[in-house]
């Protein structure tokens, strides 16, 4: 199946999943590279590996999330797109967007879900005092950082831990999780599996 990758920053994690992608193997194929930021480091790294990208700029939709959308749902069904992987997209989805990729959208997530949802996960597990932390992948439900867990990994908080470490040590993981929880996802044992042929997500 097509998948895009929807990133709004650096995009480290959609270079794993492009990585893993390389291989014959691998039952996904990144077929786009969408950013909501034109500035987004993530992009270059995409047309240096000769994926198709597009930006669909969320700032020029003020207040209006349905035409942010509407433009994003154009360009996924222009590119043939089956399956979503957010990755680091800084956007909330509307629940009718998540509704139409109902079972075909990831996210990953910086922490071990359902704890520490939302922003600056890795500062709050630290004042939190918890001795394991990690990442997630989880279907993309209406609610932020929520849906069902598809995968997880964990890594333990050292005692010299500070922000930059800790968050070092998940992102790795991250990088190995997520291209893992993609390929379930592509092969129908996670989620709703792609959609016939020639549906391109609108099956909703
Ligand atoms: C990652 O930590 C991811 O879990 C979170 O945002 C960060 C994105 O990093 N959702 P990158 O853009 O993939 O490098």
């Amino acid at each position: 199946p097509r998948v895009a990758v929807l990133i709004s920053g650096r995009g480290s994690n959609m270079v794993a999943l492009l990585e893993a992608a390389t291989d014959p193997g691998y039952p996904a194929e990144i077929a786009l590279v969408l950013s909501n930021r034109a500035d987004a480091a993530g992009l270059a790294r995409a047309e240096a590996a000769g994926v198709a990208t597009a930006v669909v700029e969320s700032r020029g939709f003020k207040g209006d999330r349905a035409g942010f959308e509407a433009a994003m749902q154009r360009e996924l069904e222009r590119h043939g797109i089956a399956l979503i992987a957010l990755a680091g997209f800084m956007r909330v989805l509307t629940e009718g967007f998540v509704s139409r990729w109902s079972g075909r959208m990831l996210n990953i997530h910086p922490s071990i879900l359902p704890s520490f949802p939302g922003l600056d996960t890795h500062a709050r597990a630290l004042a939190a005092g918890v001795k394991l932390h990690g990442c997630t992948v989880h279907l993309v439900s209406p609610g932020v950082d929520e849906g069902p867990i598809v995968a997880q990994a964990a890594v333990p908080v050292l005692p010299d831990d500070d922000e930059s470490r800790l968050a070092a040590r998940v992102l790795e993981q991250e990088h190995r999780l997520y291209p893992a929880a993609l390929a379930w996802l592509a092969t129908g044992l996670a989620g709703n599996g792609p959609p016939p042929p020639g549906a391109s997500g609108s099956l909703a």
